[in-house]
């Protein structure tokens, strides 16, 4: 505790210790409860949660498994519809550049959460599930498990949160909600299927894992590891479509869940294009209930995570997008048209097409420092950082493309294909990536990657300097003139993770055996202070996932300190870190090699003999005062 004092305003609490535990562990006088799990009643008529006798009707009434990314809005008095919208968090809202941060305060008693439901581990979610041959039942449970939950919570005097089940405004959207695809791809070619010719209306949203909010009120959802629901990639026989689906990861025979049994679209073979309706950014109206949610085709189509926006000072909103896949690239769009304010239907209706005209900018980095200092160890370079310059390339704008030999919508559909062309840098896979509402800079987590380096791969390089990287790093991009629709930036990276003793790292200079060893750097957050906050995922210094605090300015700039670890074989996400408490998703608790629902190696929620349960969890000081003050 000797320690808590010295830290930066928002960051004084004790830290805590790495360790392997079976349970959520928080820094000393504070607390956590489980907010809602796996299989919680969401909607009206949800049965209580039994797992031994899930059916998809149920679990389409009960939140999803795996809570990722979680936005975290005000709930309007009385639960009306879009009584509020958007009346937080206006441009400019408590000095921000960007504009949704308003949204994160809370202070109307209520909040509206929005979750990412990413995947599903059957293994986990059922007793005696046989990977050979799902059932219909247990396909149906795994596609309502998927999607996005929307959830009322009321505000307690402890500074703790209570779900509000049935509350107006809940929601589940699934492996099978109609979706309409908007912006320059729509009804395309390369989006018509069987079922839907006209190209406009896919059924789901699949792997949501980070996302966003809007200064507009709207929670964007990023649709990452779509490939993994595929099937029979093996047997498509255009070498044009077969070459474009395995830059995707869609390879292989059969999937892993074996959806394909249940609906043709799922099989390759039959439906090479359905794929292509997935990978996208979508976009939902959290406050209204009944809004279809949409597909923004202008925002490119890759392994997406967060979608953290920023406006220009002319009002323009600009997207900063990661492409999760070691060697993939960092993207960012910025839109034609200017956000307006305001309640009216007609705002409304301009602000919802913001993100269908823009243009979709790739990431090319370079490091000022010669080439031969980046020995791929870590070590700094003789001008002290790891830093450079670089600049956005442009690939598409409305239906005009900027790369020889394909279409724009080709660029849409297939962007990971338009940036190879382009020569964008290949990143050590860009996680999250987060404006800060303080500083404007811009905050990527880059998680790690292990093949940098290896045989017939690239090497390091400045902004990704460790070959064999298992630790990742966390770079900070700041616009020329501080100009978010600009084409050229400079940065540095902030952390290079690992164990502080291991030379290869680097805190933004803070004395090395202060900190806390962090590694594997996965979903970003501000807490009201400014500060960065870095959950983990993939810990590979051999202890739990955690949450930790740093400063990004000042004198402490860099002092890593952790505030959170998670049970065994569980991760991180969706950290939303408020005045009065810290919201966080613990995804895949248990999931470690040979775990089953049968052979569990967690007992985290609920204890011995009941099932593991994906959770969102709050946490607060237990005098109820402010986090880390
Ligand atoms: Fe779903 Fe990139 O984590
Ligand atoms: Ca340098
Ligand atoms: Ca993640
Ligand atoms: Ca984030």
């Amino acid at each position: 505790a000797a320690r808590r004092g010295e830290a930066a305003r928002g960051l004084r609490f004790a830290p805590v210790a790495p360790n392997t535990r079976d349970a959520v562990t928080v820094p000393e006088g504070y607390t956590h409860d489980v907010l809602i799990r796996w299989g919680d009643p969401v909607l009206p008529g949800a049965p209580a949660f039994d797992p031994d006798r899930q059916t998809g009707d149920a679990q389409a009434l009960q939140f999803g498994f795996n809570c990722d990314y979680m936005a975290v809005l005000d709930l309007p008095h009385g639960g009306g519809h879009g009584a509020h919208h958007g009346e937080r968090g206006g441009p400019g809202a408590r000095g921000d550049h960007r504009t949704g941060d308003g949204h994160r305060t809370g202070g109307c008693g209520g909040q509206l959460l929005v979750v990412n439901h990413e995947y599903t581990t059957e293994v986990m979610m059922f007793r005696g599930y046989d990977e050979e041959n799902p059932t219909r039942a247990q396909v149906e449970v795994g596609w309502a498990a998927h999607g996005l939950t929307v959830l009322a919570a009321e505000e307690r005097r402890d500074g703790g949160l209570t779900a509000l089940p049935r509350h107006p405004l809940n929601r589940r959207v699934t492996a099978t909600t109609p979706f309409e695809v908007t912006g320059p791809a729509a009804g395309g070619a390369l989006l018509r299927t069987t079922a839907d010719p006209e190209g406009r209306t896919v059924l789901g949203t699949l792997n949501n894992c980070g996302g966003g909010i809007t200064p507009w009120g709207t929670v964007l959802s990023g649709e990452e590891n779509f490939n993994q629901y595929f099937a029979h990639a093996d047997d498509v026989t255009d070498p044009a479509t077969k070459e474009r689906l395995a830059r995707y990861g869609l390879t292989g025979g059969a999937s892993e869940r074996k959806w394909e049994r249940y609906d043709d679209r799922f099989d390759l073979a039959k439906e090479p294009n359905e794929a292509n309706r997935f990978g996208w950014i979508v976009e939902i109206d959290p406050y209204d209930p009944d809004s279809t949610p949409r597909k923004r085709t202008a925002l490119g189509r890759f392994k997406h995570e967060a979608a953290e926006p920023r406006l220009t000072r002319d009002g323009r909103v600009v997207l900063y997008m990661g492409d999760d896949e070691k060697f993939d690239y960092l993207y960012k769009f910025v839109s034609k048209e200017r956000m307006r304010r305001g309640h009216g239907a007609w705002v409304r209706e301009h602000n919802a097409k913001l993100l269908d005209e823009g243009t979709l900018y790739v990431a090319r980095f370079s490091g000022d420092s010669p080439a031969d200092e980046i020995d791929g160890s870590g070590k700094l370079p003789e001008d002290g950082e790891f830093d450079g310059r670089g600049e956005w390339v442009r690939l598409a704008a409305g239906d005009r493309s900027y790369v020889p030999g394909m279409t724009a919508e080709e660029v849409y559909v297939f962007t990971r294909i338009a940036a190879d062309k382009a020569g964008a840098t290949k990143m050590d896979r860009p996680e999250d990536v987060e404006p800060s509402p303080r500083n404007g800079r811009v905050y990527v987590a880059l998680t790690n990657n292990t093949d940098r380096g290896a045989a017939g791969k690239a090497p390091a390089d400045e902004v990704n300097p460790r070959d064999g990287n298992k630790h990742g790093q966390v770079l900070e991009l700041s616009e020329h003139r501080d100009d978010p629709a600009g084409t050229r930036f400079a940065w540095r990276l902030f952390l290079v993770c690992g164990d502080p003793e291991d030379p290869g790292t680097y805190f933004a200079g803070f004395p090395k055996e202060r900190v806390s060893p962090i590694s594997c750097p996965d979903n970003i957050a501000f807490d009201p202070y400014g500060n960065l906050w870095l959950a983990t995922d993939g810990n590979a210094l051999g202890s739990n996932d955690g949450l930790f605090g740093v400063a990004v300015n000042g004198k402490r700039e860099g002092e890593v300190r952790q505030f959170l670890t998670v049970p065994k074989g569980a991760e991180v996400c969706g950290p939303v870190v408020q005045e009065e408490r810290v919201l966080v998703a613990v995804q895949h608790p248990g999931e470690v090699d040979g775990a089953s629902a049968d052979h569990p190696v967690s007992q985290w929620p609920d204890g011995p003999g009941k099932a593991v349960r994906p959770s969102v969890i709050t946490v607060r000081a237990k005098d109820g005062g402010p986090i880390g003050r």
